[in-house]
């Protein structure tokens, strides 16, 4: 069948609020002449400092898709995804039950939450509602948990030794929150887990805290009350990014609906030698693209997004 309008900007709505490294949301959108949605991958929010291959440009345009497969099954349709070159094609098909509604409605909540959390176990329960292929889960305390975190001070030592990376980072800063909303993209001072101090002041100390030392210390605080590590793995091809966004949505939704909060501590994977460095001393067979962790926390202020109608093509 073809979708309307109204149901093409009501998916839409749902895909731009899906993740996407430095808030960049690196889609786009169309209404194909037949009435399918097509969602593409936006090269002008490219992160070369970050992201030079574009991988985790192609895992939030995978992320953008499974929403909208989401919002769509619980309005009652079933959806098939058809790849074409970077892009996705989606069809709808009008089926007699809504699926997925919970996901669906964690799509508007859902937040990466980079406050400290308080050390609480995310019980044995969970971790099994929240298993899925490809993705290992390593419990605060474990061998493993230790190896992924000296993986992550790896990768921020080098991280923070790049001017080009920091420059990058400063770029998508939004330290108030008049300039956040303008902006309707990048990284709200308000969301990034840190005291809150007056806006004159933000941007010098975030340029100061922009060290190693510093970065490893704000780091280790947050992982320590951490409950769990995530890895996803998935394969290094366009449509492989694609898919490990698609797992990681529906993995992140999954989570809100559980109150459990998510970060991303992605640093080793955005460093080939350091990705393969940590798949070898883990011993994983598929290669780790994004890590989180997770655990419980309050909540922080939601981030912005762009104005809908600036995604469609
Ligand atoms: C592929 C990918 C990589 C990301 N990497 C990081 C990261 O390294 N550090 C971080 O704090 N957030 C990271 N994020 C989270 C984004 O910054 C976040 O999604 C964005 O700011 C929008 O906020 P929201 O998730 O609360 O909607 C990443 C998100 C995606 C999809």
């Amino acid at each position: 069948m073809s979708i309307d309008n109204t149901l093409f900007l009501e998916l839409v709505e749902a895909a731009i609020q899906s993740p996407s490294g430095h808030n960049t949301q690196p889609w786009k959108f169309a209404l194909t002449a037949d009435g399918n949605m097509k969602v593409m991958p936006d090269y002008t929010r490219t992160l070369p400092a970050t992201d030079p291959s574009n991988r985790e440009l192609l895992i939030s345009v995978g992320c953008a898709t499974e929403s909208i497969s989401i919002y769509a099954a619980s309005k009652g349709f079933s959806v098939h995804e058809q790849p074409e070159n970077d892009a996705v094609i989606i069809s709808f098909t009008e089926s007699n039950k809504a699926t997925d509604k919970k996901l669906s409605e964690a799509i508007s909540t859902r937040q990466t939450n980079r406050n400290s959390y308080n050390g609480t176990k995310i019980s044995h329960e969970a971790i099994g509602l929240l298993k899925a292929k490809g993705i290992m889960f390593y419990e605060n305390g474990t061998h493993e948990f230790a190896i992924i975190n000296e993986h992550i001070e790896t990768a921020n030592n080098i991280q923070m030794n790049d001017e080009r990376f920091k420059q990058e980072l400063k770029q998508y800063m939004r330290y108030c929150e008049n300039d956040a909303r303008k902006s309707g993209d990048g990284l709200s001072y308000d969301t990034l887990g840190v005291p809150s101090i007056p806006v004159f002041m933000r941007k010098s100390a975030t340029a100061l805290s922009l060290n190693a030392s510093m970065q490893n210390r704000f780091n280790s605080k947050k992982i320590a009350g951490s409950s769990h590590f995530i890895v996803i793995t998935g394969e290094d091809t366009v449509s492989g990014y694609i898919d490990t966004g698609r797992r990681l949505m529906r993995l992140l939704l999954k989570a809100e609906t559980l109150g459990i909060a998510c970060a991303y501590m992605n640093q080793p994977c955005e460093l080939s030698t350091v990705r393969n460095m940590l798949k070898t001393a883990l011993s994983i067979d598929g290669v780790p693209q994004i890590i989180l962790r997770m655990g419980y926390s309050s909540r922080t202020p939601r981030s912005h997004r762009r104005p809908t109608t600036s995604f469609i093509e």
